[in-house]
């Protein structure tokens, strides 16, 4: 027998690895030292296993629950910890903690993802990628949940399962894991006009990042920043990348995606592990209600942006990335980002596709992280003080102190626990709401092509002939012809020099007429336009 830890060594038909030198021994998880981890407990040497090998019984009971349900969307991903440093207070415009001192660094968790392959999918997929940022400010965890690209497909939450069941494997075959190249995608994209726009990023280059260090990120919705006087102001939220932004081509990405599929997550582990830290800074776009009233789109749909020249981005700080998870699972996997988590200083806006993600998280989490205790995971726990009455559930690990459980009590002191307190807590912003309850959607919503216009115009020839060939591509995939010929329909209204490609490309003619879809779907009962849409 040697004191070498890593030596294995035999004797008497006997397999033992002994403790040593650094490495402390082996224990159950009831803290019982292991005499031998290679060999069950059996009669004799030939005959049955033991059912009182408690040791073997932990073991495998342990690893036969290793699994947790992936993420229903951005199930792959890949994260980092570092901090956030504010350049200068933004007392004029939050209360926020995190704004008010110049230099003050706040602990951070970023996780980027891709959003419709599975767990174990390649990276480089043409695909949204999620840009999810948790800051553990001094007044709570403030999580902006965001992708790189700052519009998005839908206008409003209750169409998301439909989005995603349209994106992910088809129901009967389980493929393509691809968001796009499909029949279902295409068909559901070709009946949703608002998603025009975000087809147009999506089809860019944006969706083929050069890795996770060279993408820009969006909070997409717009929020409300308050100030300690209750004056609110609106604002959208990015993250420009110090590294620049770059994507690589389409060749490139298969390419890449055949040969190491892990690209994306070695390039941050190797960037951070040699020092390289990858920085971006948050811009702000800043505007009141007056310019939400007199700007073209409404600030409240998801699928517009806001042009910088009319709102130039006010750059506030920086987040930096510089150390790489100890743990994936315990860490990366286990993080639970949620809209709803938000600071004193900061609010919601009415955009019907937040408020369905304010419920959404918090319930899929609930499922995926085992029960109500997930926040006492130590990467979803707050790095403040926090104190409150909410106990018990599965996996329990800080119920309340003392005697006292409930509010309100009259017992002293600490006996008594925590109290609220109207000066200093989170009060949401008293914004003046009426209007009928009724399922509309408001006619402010319905231009769903000029913006697509924009952003095609806006591109370089060579980024348009990207995205021509990526339409053709994607589309040539598609077999139902109806199904092309309807996002022919819509390809006219954006520019003739798209639609004229991308029907070269195929080898089909444009329809004579346009998809019928510029009517507001408002203006008619959605069953009228969704009939139009599909009959033409
Ligand atoms: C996960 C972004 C819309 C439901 C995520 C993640 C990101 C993200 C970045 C990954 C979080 C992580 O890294 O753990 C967005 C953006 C949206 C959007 C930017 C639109 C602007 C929606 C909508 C819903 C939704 C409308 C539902 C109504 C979910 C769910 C998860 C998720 C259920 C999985 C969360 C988990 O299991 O932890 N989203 N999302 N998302 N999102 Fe969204």
């Amino acid at each position: 027998m040697t004191d070498t830890p890593r030596d294995t060594v035999s004797s008497g038909g006997e397999t033992h690895q002994s403790a040593g030198g650094e490495r402390p021994q082996l224990t159950t998880q009831q803290g019982v030292p292991v005499a031998d981890d290679q060999n069950s407990l059996r009669q004799g040497s030939r005959g049955p296993t033991l059912m009182e090998d408690f040791h073997f019984r932990e073991k495998i009971f342990h690893f036969d629950h290793e699994r947790i349900p992936e993420r229903v969307v951005h199930a792959r991903g890949y994260a980092a910890h570092g901090y956030f440093e504010t350049y200068d207070s933004l007392s004029d415009l939050t209360s926020a903690d995190i704004f008010q001192r110049k230099g003050e660094k706040t602990p951070a968790f970023v996780r980027f993802s891709t959003v419709a392959g599975n767990k174990g999918s390649g990276d480089l997929a043409r695909d949204v990628r999620g840009f999810a940022v948790k800051l553990y400010t001094q007044e709570g965890n403030w999580d902006i949940v965001g992708n790189n690209i700052p519009v998005f497909f839908i206008q409003d939450a209750i169409k998301f399962p439909d989005l995603i069941h349209s994106a992910k494997a088809e129901p009967d075959r389980d493929f393509p894991q691809a968001q796009t190249a499909h029949d279902n995608f295409w068909d559901f994209i070709s009946l949703t006009p608002e998603a025009v726009n975000m087809v147009m990023w999506t089809m860019s280059d944006r969706a083929i990042p050069r890795s996770f260090r060279f993408m820009e990120g969006f909070g997409v919705h717009t929020f409300r920043l308050i100030n300690a006087k209750g004056k609110s102001s609106f604002i959208k939220i990015h993250w420009k990348p110090k590294q620049g932004l770059q994507s690589v081509t389409w060749p490139e990405a298969v390419a890449i995606n055949g040969a190491d599929p892990d690209f994306h997550r070695r390039d941050l582990w190797n960037a951070i592990n040699s020092g390289d830290f990858p920085e971006w800074e948050m811009g702000l776009q800043v505007f009141d209600e007056d310019f939400a009233d007199s700007f073209d789109f409404d600030v409240l749909d998801p699928t517009k942006i806001i042009p910088e020249e009319l709102v130039p981005v006010q750059i506030v700080g920086r987040l930096v990335l510089d150390r790489m998870p100890d743990n994936f699972f315990a860490e990366t996997e286990q993080v639970a980002f949620q809209t709803g988590n938000i600071v004193p200083g900061v609010d919601f806006s009415n955009d019907p596709l937040l408020q369905g993600r304010n419920f959404s998280y918090l319930d899929t989490q609930l499922k995926r992280l085992g029960g109500p205790n997930f926040n006492h995971i130590p990467i979803n726990a707050p790095k403040c003080p926090f104190h409150h009455f909410q106990q018990d559930g599965h996996m329990a690990m800080h119920n309340p102190k003392g005697r006292a459980n409930y509010e309100p009590n009259s017992w002293p002191g600490a006996e008594g626990g925590p109290r609220e307190d109207p000066e200093t807590g989170f009060k949401s912003y008293p914004a003046e709401e009426t209007g009928p309850k009724q399922r509309v959607r408001s006619e402010t919503f319905a231009d769903h092509y000029s913006q697509a216009r924009q952003f095609f115009v806006s591109q370089t020839k060579v980024e348009q002939d990207h995205i021509v060939d990526a339409l053709v591509f994607e589309l040539s995939k598609v077999e139902r012809p109806d199904i092309r010929t309807r996002m022919l329909g819509h390809l006219i209204h954006v520019h003739d020099d798209l639609a004229n490609g991308v029907a070269d490309g195929l080898g089909m003619d444009l329809p004579d007429a346009p998809t019928p879809a510029r009517e507001p779907i408002t203006d008619l009962p959605a069953s009228d336009a969704l009939s139009i849409l599909k009959n033409g």
